[in-house]
This record gives C-alpha cells, structure tokens and sequence, in this order.
C-alpha cells in the first residue's frame, strides 16, 4: 500500500516558514517591490493603491518580510493617526507564500514598534476581521475612531459604501 505523506498543520507550516522569514524595516531600495505588491493587490479591491511617492514618504512606516532566494514576500505599515492611535495599513503577503504565517508575523512587528513607542490602540479597516480577531483585535463600530482616519476614504473604490469593517487592539 502506498504511504500518504506525512500530514502538516498549519502551525507546523508557519513554525517552518519563520525560520525562513525576516521581518524588518523597509529600506529605500525594497520600495519598488513594495508598490509592486500593494499594487497587484489593490486591483482586486483589498487594499487602497500607494503610489511610488506615498510610499517614500512613509517609508519609516513600513516592515516587510524577506526570505532568502525569493527576496521581499510581504510588506505592512503602522501608521500614527492620533495621540495614542494608530493604524496597521497596506498588508500584502505574495499569493505563493500565503498561509504560512508570513501576514500574521508581519502584524506582530508593527504591534511590537506600536508598543515600543507608547501607543496603545491599533486599529485596522479591513475586508477581513477574522484575519486580525486571531491576532487579539476586535470588531468595533467605525464610529469609535477619530474623523481624521477618514481622510483617505474619497480614494477607496467603495467609497461612500464602505463594507470595511474596523477592527481594534488595545495593547497591554
Ligand atoms: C491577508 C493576508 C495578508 C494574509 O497573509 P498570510 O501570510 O497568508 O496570513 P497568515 O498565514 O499569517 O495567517 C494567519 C492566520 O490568519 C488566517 N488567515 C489568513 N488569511 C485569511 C483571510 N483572508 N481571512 C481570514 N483568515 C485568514 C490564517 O488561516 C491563519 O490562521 P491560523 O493561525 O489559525 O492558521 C494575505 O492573504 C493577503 O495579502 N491578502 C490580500 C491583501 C489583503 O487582503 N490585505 C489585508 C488588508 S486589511
């Protein structure tokens, strides 16, 4: 009889891929792969496009996952909003290393850097809550958040029918 190959779970498959992973600070040369992976995602609605200047501009805002051979894989941002407010943005994970918990540890770094500067709320708007409920955030109602988050809305393809749901975590 034919042996079936061995059976990996989930956390066997992210433990693997960590290993593999680095997760750290963009730096000006990883910009053109960033803009190309947001882009290549924002044509299926997912995310709001960042152009090449945007992303300059908010480089020090940005960690990205790199894993040897393949070069850079993903990319998120923690952007400060407000006093003690602020917000994980423009998470992407190439489709060929989806599920393999390179977006989980990409929101775990900006948490940490949220953290280590004194904010204590993060919040997302996101297509996918269950996504960031794993991660310890919560559903809450947009209108919890401050009107200044808004400020991006008029170029979001839903506009005004946003079916974003806000998502928050206050850290410890
Ligand atoms: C969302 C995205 C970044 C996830 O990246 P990833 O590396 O595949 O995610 P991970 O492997 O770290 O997943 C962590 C957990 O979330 C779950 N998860 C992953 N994608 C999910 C999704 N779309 N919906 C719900 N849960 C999801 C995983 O199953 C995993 O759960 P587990 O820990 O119980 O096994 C990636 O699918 C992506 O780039 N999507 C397109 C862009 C996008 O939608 N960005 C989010 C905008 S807010």
């Amino acid at each position: 009889m034919e042996e079936s190959p061995p059976r990996i779970n989930s956390s066997n498959r992210q433990n693997k891929m960590k290993k593999e992973v680095t997760i750290r600070k963009a730096f000006m040369e990883d910009v053109p792969l960033i803009h190309k992976i947001i882009n290549a995602n924002a044509r299926h609605n997912t995310l709001l496009p960042r152009s090449l200047q945007e992303l300059y501009e908010n480089l020090r805002d940005f960690f990205i996952a790199e894993i040897p051979e393949k070069g850079v894989v993903g990319c998120c941002a923690l952007h400060i909003t407000w006093a003690d407010l602020a917000e994980v943005k423009s998470l992407a994970v190439v489709n060929e290393v989806r599920n393999k918990g390179v977006g989980k540890s990409l929101v775990e770094a900006c948490l940490r850097e949220a953290r280590s500067l004194g904010v204590r709320r993060v919040f997302a708007l996101t297509m996918i809550p269950e996504f960031f409920v794993k991660l310890g955030f919560s559903n809450i109602s947009k209108n919890e958040l401050p009107h200044k988050v808004w400020s991006e809305c008029v170029r979001c393809p839903y506009f005004p029918d946003c079916p974003e749901q806000a998502v928050l975590i206050v850290l410890k």
